[in-house]
């Protein structure tokens, strides 16, 4: 266990420590900022999951497998999950043993063993939120990083997290039976209002050569839960305004790649890591919509400072699509 190997997530998990103390004593909203190291040769690769926690079953623990497989071949830096941790009402506290089902023991494999950035989904504030985001987990499994909304600068790339349950309306009109967990959300407008601004500050300050935006719901998509209205009315303009190259969610159980005619902006789903198969599709402008697989899988990116290639993973390991984008090299602008 203690092999050189570790040595960047106890660095990563010192930094959180750090920033975690600071920003408990300050009264403005700044987001928390995690640094991820590139590789030495200034490039990043992840995996990003979505929508998953079952214990293993629809499939979860063959993505698991692939995904150790497809993280080993690429020396992947990280995980990104979209949110939907644990099914179907989130953790119910620390002691919740879906922690371990769940994820501690499905993804198993040592290419695995690297730091999760985690959001929640709608089906996590049906639980014990604060047991989700409590640094205590960590000590149970110090892949763990799971905050609601936050940077991670990898050098090249900035990530920006972004909780996006509470801007959806539906869950405080029309929570049906369900009981949302919105400790430190309200009043729902201030946490919306500041949560933007913050965005949007993070985006324009950032210098990284690329930018990923990753939230739970999607903003465009063609499956089962179709656009969110309320992302594409408040967010969608924020990422457009600051050239930001990929919109990463979950919340589709399914994989997707939808281009725009109106921007840059890419939008990609991977939802697909436990129950799928919904079967209700709706077809887009296929100059718009690249790829859809209502099945499960996974999605791995790939980026250097010139180049940034996505691939979409079957239930089996096979490659169902991809699509690479290039920047202008550095020595055009000198
Ligand atoms: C598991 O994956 C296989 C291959 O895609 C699929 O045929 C099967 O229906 C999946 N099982 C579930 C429960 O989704
Ligand atoms: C992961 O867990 C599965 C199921 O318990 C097991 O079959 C497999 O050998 C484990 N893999 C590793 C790398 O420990």
């Amino acid at each position: 266990m203690a092999s050189s190997k570790y040595k960047p997530i106890n660095f990563i998990f010192h930094v959180f420590y750090l920033i975690f103390i600071f920003s408990a004593h300050s009264s403005t909203a700044e987001l928390k900022r995690l640094l991820q190291p590139a590789k030495p040769d200034g490039t990043v690769s992840f995996l990003v999951i979505g929508d998953w926690g079952r214990g293993g079953s629809y499939n979860q623990s063959n993505v698991a497998l692939q995904m150790g497989e497809v993280g080993e071949k690429l020396n992947i830096d990280f995980v990104i999950s979209t949110g939907d941790n644990f099914y179907d009402n989130g953790l119910l506290g620390l002691d919740d043993p879906a922690f371990k089902d769940s994820f501690t023991n499905i993804y198993n494999a040592s290419s695995l063993q690297k730091p999760w950035y985690t959001i929640l989904g709608n089906h996590d504030y049906r639980g014990d939120v604060e047991a989700q985001l409590s640094p205590m987990l960590r000590a149970m499994d110090n892949r763990w990083v799971c905050m609601r909304s936050f940077v991670v600068n990898a050098e090249i790339v900035e990530f920006l997290f972004i909780d996006t349950t509470p801007f959806v309306d539906k869950y405080f009109v029309q929570p049906n039976k369900h009981v949302y967990d919105w400790r430190g959300v309200l009043p729902r407008q201030t946490y919306l209002n500041n949560l933007l601004e913050e965005v949007d500050v993070a985006l324009k300050e950032s210098t990284a050569k690329w930018k990923i935006v990753v939230g739970h719901h999607t903003i465009k998509s063609a499956g089962h839960h179709r656009n969110t209205i309320e992302l594409e009315k408040q967010l969608l303009p924020i990422l457009h305004a600051n050239d930001v190259d990929l919109y990463v969610n979950g919340h589709d159980h399914c994989l997707e790649h939808i281009s725009s005619v109106e921007s840059k902006t890419q939008f990609m789903t991977s939802g697909g890591g436990s129950k799928a198969w919904k079967g209700d599709v709706n077809h887009l402008d296929p100059q718009e919509l690249k790829f859809y697989y209502d099945g499960q899988g996974f999605m791995s990116v790939d980026i250097s400072e010139a180049e940034l290639r996505a691939v979409f993973y079957d239930v089996s390991g096979n490659v169902l699509h991809h699509w690479k984008t290039y920047k202008e090299a550095l020595y055009f602008a000198s």
